[in-house]
């Protein structure tokens, strides 16, 4: 087997190749003066078990080229097997067409991931899990709950918890939430006018004296995670925290964590931590790699990957 990672999130990688014990394979990730990527592997691939870690996080459009090239390189030096690890899959968002003559980019970069040449494609908590269908190959979706019920029994105790979800798309991850720490689920009814700017119109249930749990896939702008927090206050929460996977955190995001009414906001670490978000009194990261470690361990004995998540 072998571990080969890019440039967008080094810190998951080794921390994920230490829990396996299994060492980063040697390889340069580097740029041309007109910043066209280049990699070379350093070592020798042919017939072995690969797994390449690259989440296609800000900035998208390199991450994902590295991958590309990555697996390019990869194949053409007769690896036996490609597993692209995409902890954060970017273009999730664009799954369908949101309006007339838009694209649906989930789709193309999965097509283009395929056809680089990856076997399979081992991600998480995707914006929307029939995204694994627009890849022609076998996709495991891991979820992200099981840590976030583990901090959460670290953190405080289960009693009085109402898990919200930020917008009706996000209804099921919060289900499953709620469900594994018995507890009941709000929805807060969201409206989006446009990429970036979005308004709560009504929160679906009583949350009077509650302490609420938000969940959700992304926080980007922030503008859904900080409205939904303030409408929940407003409306007799007693307190408001939000546990989410991918920190995409674009632009002035942290300002605004920092400056809302939430008491405290969790992330995970698929993607890179920018140094904004480690000096954020309110933002924590809880690790992912160990649960990638075990998801590429079981994969390459051909074990079942589910079993993670009963
Ligand atoms: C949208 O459906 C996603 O699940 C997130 O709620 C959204 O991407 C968050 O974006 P922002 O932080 O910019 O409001």
């Amino acid at each position: 087997m072998k571990l080969v990672c890019g440039n967008s999130n080094r810190p998951l990688a080794e921390a994920l190749a230490a829990h396996m014990k299994v060492p980063l394979a040697e390889c340069k990730v580097r740029r041309f003066a007109d910043e066209e990527v280049f990699v070379q592997i350093h070592e020798n691939v042919r017939g072995d078990d690969v797994y390449v870690i690259q989440s296609t996080s800000y900035p998208a459009n390199d991450n994902l080229m590295e991958l590309l090239v990555l697996i390019d390189a990869l194949r053409r030096a007769s690896a036996g097997r490609i597993t692209a690890v995409i902890p954060y899959f970017g273009y999730a968002r664009q799954d369908r067409k949101s309006a007339p003559r838009t694209p649906i980019s989930a789709k193309l970069v999965s097509n283009i991931i395929t056809h680089a040449g990856a076997d399979r494609v081992l991600t998480m908590d995707l914006h929307a899990g029939q995204i694994q269908g627009f890849f022609d190959i076998p996709t495991d979706n891991l979820y992200a709950v099981p840590e976030v019920v583990r901090d959460i029994e670290k953190q405080s105790s289960r009693d009085n918890i109402m898990v919200v979800s930020p917008d009706i798309g996000g209804v099921v991850r919060a289900r499953a939430l709620a469900k594994r720490l018995s507890s009941q689920l709000a929805i807060v009814d969201k409206r989006r006018d446009k990429p970036g700017s979005s308004e709560v119109m009504n929160i679906i249930r009583e949350v009077t004296g509650k302490s609420c749990l938000l969940v959700d896939d992304i926080i980007d702008s922030g503008g859904t995670l900080c409205n939904a927090a303030t409408a929940l206050l407003e409306n007799g929460a007693a307190e408001v925290s939000a546990y989410i996977t991918h920190g995409v955190l674009s632009g002035k995001a942290v300002d605004r964590i920092n400056a809302s009414d939430l008491s405290s906001l969790v992330i995970t670490d698929t993607i890179c931590e920018t140094e904004a978000v480690l000096a954020s009194p309110r933002i924590r990261t809880i690790s992912v790699a160990p649960m990638f470690a075990k998801a590429i361990t079981r994969i390459a004995n051909g074990e079942s990957v589910s079993v993670l998540f009963e």
